[in-house]
């Protein structure tokens, strides 16, 4: 048990789901910084939601309160109206306004059915400071 609950998972096993989850977080240029046993509290603490196609999982401008894993589907990403890119299934995202504290900075919208993983800011940030707080306790 750890202080936030644990990781339930619904379609597949919940191994798998937490590799897939602390790939997408490794291969994130920005969240790969996360030591290796604080990076598996935040897969701990995560929990999946489901996107029904068109429907929006980050919309640009607005606050954001959530950092994503996209495990199952298809996303795009829109800035001013224009199509970005897609994400498939082990991409990390969101981590921008959660990081910076800046607002959203393109909208994420599901292309088909997603299965989506979601950590809330206040728990990463409360892992973030362990993490700090951990590392000083070390030296
Ligand atoms: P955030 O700004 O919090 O919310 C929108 C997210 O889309 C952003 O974090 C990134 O994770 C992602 N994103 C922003 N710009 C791009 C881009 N050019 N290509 C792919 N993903 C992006």
């Amino acid at each position: 048990e750890n202080f936030c609950g644990g990781l339930r998972a619904a379609n597949f096993s919940i191994a798998n789901t937490k590799k897939l989850i602390n790939d997408a977080i490794m291969n994130n240029d920005f969240l790969n910084k996360v030591e290796p046993q604080h990076m598996r509290e935040m897969v701990d603490c995560m929990y999946e939601k489901v996107y029904t196609e068109g429907q929006l999982v980050i919309q640009e401008g607005e606050p954001g309160n959530y950092l994503y894993v996209l495990a199952d589907g298809l996303l795009e990403v829109i800035q001013n109206g224009k199509l970005l890119g897609e994400m498939r299934p082990g991409t990390a995202f969101g981590e921008l306004a959660i990081l910076y504290n800046c607002k959203r900075t393109a909208t994420v919208k599901a292309v088909s059915q997603s299965h989506i993983w979601a950590l809330d800011r206040q728990t990463f940030q409360t892992i973030m400071m362990r993490t700090t707080k951990a590392r000083h306790e070390e030296t």
